[in-house]
């Protein structure tokens, strides 16, 4: 049967390296909702581009990591170290990742950050041009070119000013902002241009793609229609797109003996007491802070609990260079060990948190032990955690508080407890409520998010994605 061939261009490889030698690598896979979705998506004849996350000055290293990833069907694209500062560290995590998920700017620095403004948006578009090149190398007439996320908006351009017959899609898994906070960018309309080169753009949901249209139609002052946007004589097409998770990998996997081991263990040390759960990167987006101090109310207030109740909060380490996430660590471990030392006893602690990643078994052990879920996102594009929760709870079917700003509360809000997480008041009240909540409500709640869970899959994301694509191009080519 004929599968369509694809190129998938995300800054991110699913696998990333790591050096074990002059010509030796192992591969790790990579954290983050983009790699986990993508890798769900099985019906194509895909390939990936991207970063390996390493940087790779010799030949020899480059050689032999080239020949690793084709194994997988990756393709790197070789970022040396300073283009990574300015490009990675830099536009992409400091400036964009913030101002789409409307935190501003850099508090502290914001002036350093200013300066440094223009010299880091150089390297964004060099980055781009480089992950084009290899686009460009790769290419077959007929591939479609998907590319993924805030890192690569310079892309479509890139590619199109390359080859304009090629097909061009271009997603963002992050929010986009509304247009009064894209307007602050410095280089607000090169991004918008660029993007606009794409055939088909798409987003998780209906308000970040009306929140890009109306961003085209006030900063450009292009026309916006129902369908996308009027641009340079052709319709680029903009849609909603809503992300979903591979949720037979979860089903099946709690049936594998490694996981049962797991979920025996975690019910033998937390017998007697409930367990709830946040897995999330330690990234300022996630409202990790803001989740502990409601924690923290809800036990103030409820003495009961206090020795009946564990918070396990997995917080995979992320950006590490970035001055930001350093500081959140510190803080995090800070409230932590504030807490911990006012309610924790000679043998218990009421937060057990972890700055690591775990396995996918240990995960989804987690994911199916636990009573109630915590997801405090300020701002999230979509949020597959609170989705891969789902998938786990058949048995034991727990409740999901959800934050109001995640993408998922739009798709799993009638299940689940929508909190406003700046308000650790309602956090906590909804952490008691969860905890005491009766069966019949409980099961009710899942069984809504369970069906969605398992009808909206990743799959069938990128297969509408990929047919939206191509009818596009189809139609655009019956204008002309
Ligand atoms: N995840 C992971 N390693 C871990 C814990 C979680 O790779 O140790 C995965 C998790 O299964 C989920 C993804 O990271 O698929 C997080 O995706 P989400 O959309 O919730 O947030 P993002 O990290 O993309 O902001
Ligand atoms: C989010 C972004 C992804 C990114 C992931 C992990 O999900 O949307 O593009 O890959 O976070 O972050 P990192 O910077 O490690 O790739």
């Amino acid at each position: 049967t004929f599968r369509q061939r694809l190129l998938v261009v995300a800054n991110r490889l699913p696998v990333s390296a790591v050096r074990k030698g002059e010509d030796a690598w192992s591969l790790e896979i990579s954290a983050g909702g983009l790699v986990s979705a993508l890798l769900g998506v099985k019906e194509f004849e895909a390939k990936w581009i991207g970063w390996a996350g390493v940087n790779v000055p010799d030949e020899i290293g480059q050689k032999a990591l080239t020949k690793a990833l084709a194994e997988k069907r990756c393709i790197p694209v070789f970022l040396d170290e300073e283009i990574v500062h300015q490009y990675y560290n830099g536009y992409c995590n400091n400036i964009l990742w913030p101002l789409f998920h409307y935190l501003g700017l850099p508090q502290e620095d914001r002036l350093a950050t200013t300066r440094s403004f223009q010299s880091q948006f150089e390297a964004y578009e060099k980055a781009n041009q480089m992950f084009a090149d290899v686009v460009n190398k790769h290419y077959e007439e007929g591939d479609v070119v998907w590319c993924h996320d805030y890192h690569l908006m310079f892309l479509p351009k890139c590619l199109k000013k390359h080859n304009k017959n090629m097909k061009v899609g271009w997603f963002l898994h992050t929010p986009f902002p509304s247009s009064e906070i894209h307007r602050t960018l410095p280089s607000r309309s090169e991004l918008l241009h660029s993007v606009l080169a794409a055939d088909l753009v798409g987003f998780h949901t209906y308000d970040y793609a009306r929140h890009f249209v109306s961003a085209c139609t006030r900063i450009l002052g292009l026309e916006g229609t129902p369908y996308g946007v009027e641009y340079q004589g052709k319709l680029t097409r903009v849609a909603a797109f809503p992300i979903g998770i591979d949720s037979e990998r979860f089903i099946r996997a709690l049936d594998l003996p490694p996981v049962q081991d797991h979920i025996r263990e975690l019910q033998e040390r937390f017998k007697g007491r409930k367990v709830m759960l946040g897995v999330d990167r330690l990234d300022m987006i996630k409202g990790i802070p803001q989740k502990i101090l409601a924690f923290e109310k809800f036990l103030e207030e409820d003495a009961y609990w206090r020795d009946k109740v564990v918070l396990l909060q997995i917080a995979v380490p992320t950006r590490t260079d970035v001055p930001e996430y350093q500081k959140l660590t510190s803080q995090v471990h800070e409230i932590v060990g504030r807490i911990n030392g006012r309610f924790g006893t000679l043998t218990t602690v009421p937060i057990h948190h972890l700055d690591r990643s775990l396995d996918f078994h240990q995960l989804c052990a987690l994911y199916a032990v636990t009573d109630v879920a915590l997801v405090t996102s300020l701002r999230d594009g979509m949020n597959l955690v609170s989705y891969e929760y789902v998938a786990c709870q058949e048995k034991k079917k727990g409740v999901l508080i959800l934050s109001e700003f995640a993408g998922a509360a739009q798709s799993l809000g009638a299940g689940a407890i929508l909190v406003n997480p700046w308000n650790i008041t309602e956090v906590a009240a909804a952490i008691a409520r969860a905890l005491k909540m009766p069966s019949a409500e409980r099961e009710k709640r899942h069984k809504h998010n369970f069906l969605h869970v398992k009808s909206h899959t990743a799959q069938e994301w990128a297969g509408t994605f990929v047919s939206e694509l191509n009818d596009t191009v189809i139609e655009a080519q019956l204008r002309t």
